[in-house]
């Protein structure tokens, strides 16, 4: 790979999925959505371009396939998610997809036969924006989907069945998408760090050791709507007021440990007028930890501080749990093989944990996971102003392709 035609070729590719959103020119691209299919259709014509099957599974992933030395040989997949936060940067996800598409291009260029199949998936939902609870394509690819969730509604009402059979899915199919532990050989992403640490070593890719597991919730407060001008302050029940005692107390709690992080990302007070006291406020608790223990005690404790608010407030409180995933760890012997991938690049391997969560954690109860990041500027993700160097997509493709010629010679060394 030149480096400076894969540079642009990737971020050409980046820049064009970036501009399939539905709030241009903010980029925002949900679960079901119709840019959600248009960005389905541009990577499947990249799939076949490179010389792949492609396919839409049951869930919305994009999967491209190309089969090894003969049909059906379990695969190394590579892969990504394509839809994004709201207001998003333009490589969380997509850097992957696209870097992997332009390993395997090139490699039917070159004419490598793999005893293996390889494959790439545009994973259909990653961020969980549209429902609340994220890693849906990978759980439904990883046998993990639980069909309690196809009742959730998205901030319009519409439930995560409609929204499946108006993209054209059968809701009932959603199993048909989970594959078995032997047809992955692996599962290796690349992806933005979305953190400073690279940028800070100076190096442009690292190697992931585990992922943060995460716990999301979704808190209703209900007091008393009310005339601003008219409720003495002692008789108010006001529930943005008891939320911002709520949220203070997740920022309190997530900052007493090293590791641990908690973040109130959204925040809704209705009726959401001047002049009133709002009486409901909806808002959403992100807590994140490297060690599962650590977060499930402040998650609970966190339950336990809410709950102690709303009572001496007189709110009433509705707390549910929405989203659970366990840390996941990265497999040695990929780590051993990225870093030797990094290293052949000339580039001092370095390994470094993800505060961040990837389908690689989803993926990792079905198949062994490895990540490789690629520096971002200033740390910045979730942005906008999320940026790479052109330089550092190119060496993170190159990277991915001598793990993919990695592979094929240990497969090739115990087939002889
Ligand atoms: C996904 O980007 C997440 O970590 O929330
Ligand atoms: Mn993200
Ligand atoms: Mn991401």
């Amino acid at each position: 790979m030149t480096g400076g035609d894969a540079a642009a070729e990737i971020c050409a590719r980046i820049d064009a999925l970036a501009a399939i959103t539905e709030d241009p020119p903010r980029l925002t691209r949900l679960f079901l959505s119709d840019e959600h299919k248009r960005a389905n259709d541009l990577v499947s014509a990249w799939l076949i371009e490179a010389g792949m099957s492609a396919r839409v599974d049951a869930i919305g992933n994009v999967v491209g396939r190309i089969e090894g030395a003969r049909p059906g040989l379990p695969a190394l997949v590579l892969g990504s998610h394509l839809d994004t936060v709201r207001d998003a940067g333009r490589y969380d996800g997509m850097l992957g997809v696209v870097t992997a598409i332009a390993c395997a291009r090139e490699l039917r260029r070159d004419g490598a036969r793999l005893p293996f199949a390889l494959e790439v998936i545009g994973f259909a939902e990653e961020e969980g924006v549209r429902f609340g609870t994220g890693m849906l394509g990978s759980r439904a690819m990883s046998g993990t989907f639980d069909p309690a969730l196809l009742e959730r509604s998205d901030e319009r009402g519409v439930t995560m069945k409609d929204a499946m059979r108006r993209f054209g899915l059968d809701p009932e199919a959603v199993p048909a998408a989970a594959r078995n532990r032997g047809d992955i050989l692996a599962y290796a992403e690349l992806h933005i760090e979305q953190g400073p640490v690279l940028e800070a070593k100076n190096l442009p890719v690292g190697c992931v050791t585990s992922i943060s597991g995460a716990s999301r919730f979704e808190v209703e407060l209900t007091g008393r709507a009310g005339h601003a001008g008219t409720v003495p302050m002692g008789e108010r029940r006001d529930a943005l007021a008891a939320a911002a005692e709520c949220v203070l107390a997740v920022e309190r709690r997530c900052a007493a440990e090293a590791g641990l992080v908690g973040t109130v990302g959204r925040i809704a007070a209705l009726p959401g007028a001047i002049n009133v006291i709002p009486g409901i406020v909806r808002f959403s608790i992100d807590v994140r930890a490297p060690d599962d223990a650590q977060r499930q005690r402040a998650a609970a404790d966190i339950e336990r501080v809410i709950a102690s608010i709303a009572a001496a407030r007189r709110i009433g409180l509705a707390m549910r749990k929405v989203h659970e995933l366990a840390a996941a760890p990265c497999a040695p012997w990929l780590m051993a093989q990225i870093e030797r991938a990094i290293a052949a690049e000339g580039i001092a391997p370095f390994r470094l944990a993800s505060g961040a969560g990837h389908d690689a954690m989803t993926m990792a109860s079905i198949a062994d996971v490895g990540m490789i990041f690629v520096r971002c500027a200033g740390g910045i993700s979730h942005n906008p102003a999320e940026s790479i160097l052109p330089e550092d997509a190119a060496i993170g493709a190159r990277v991915l392709r001598r793990l993919i010629l990695d592979f094929a010679r240990a497969e090739a060394e115990t087939m002889r």
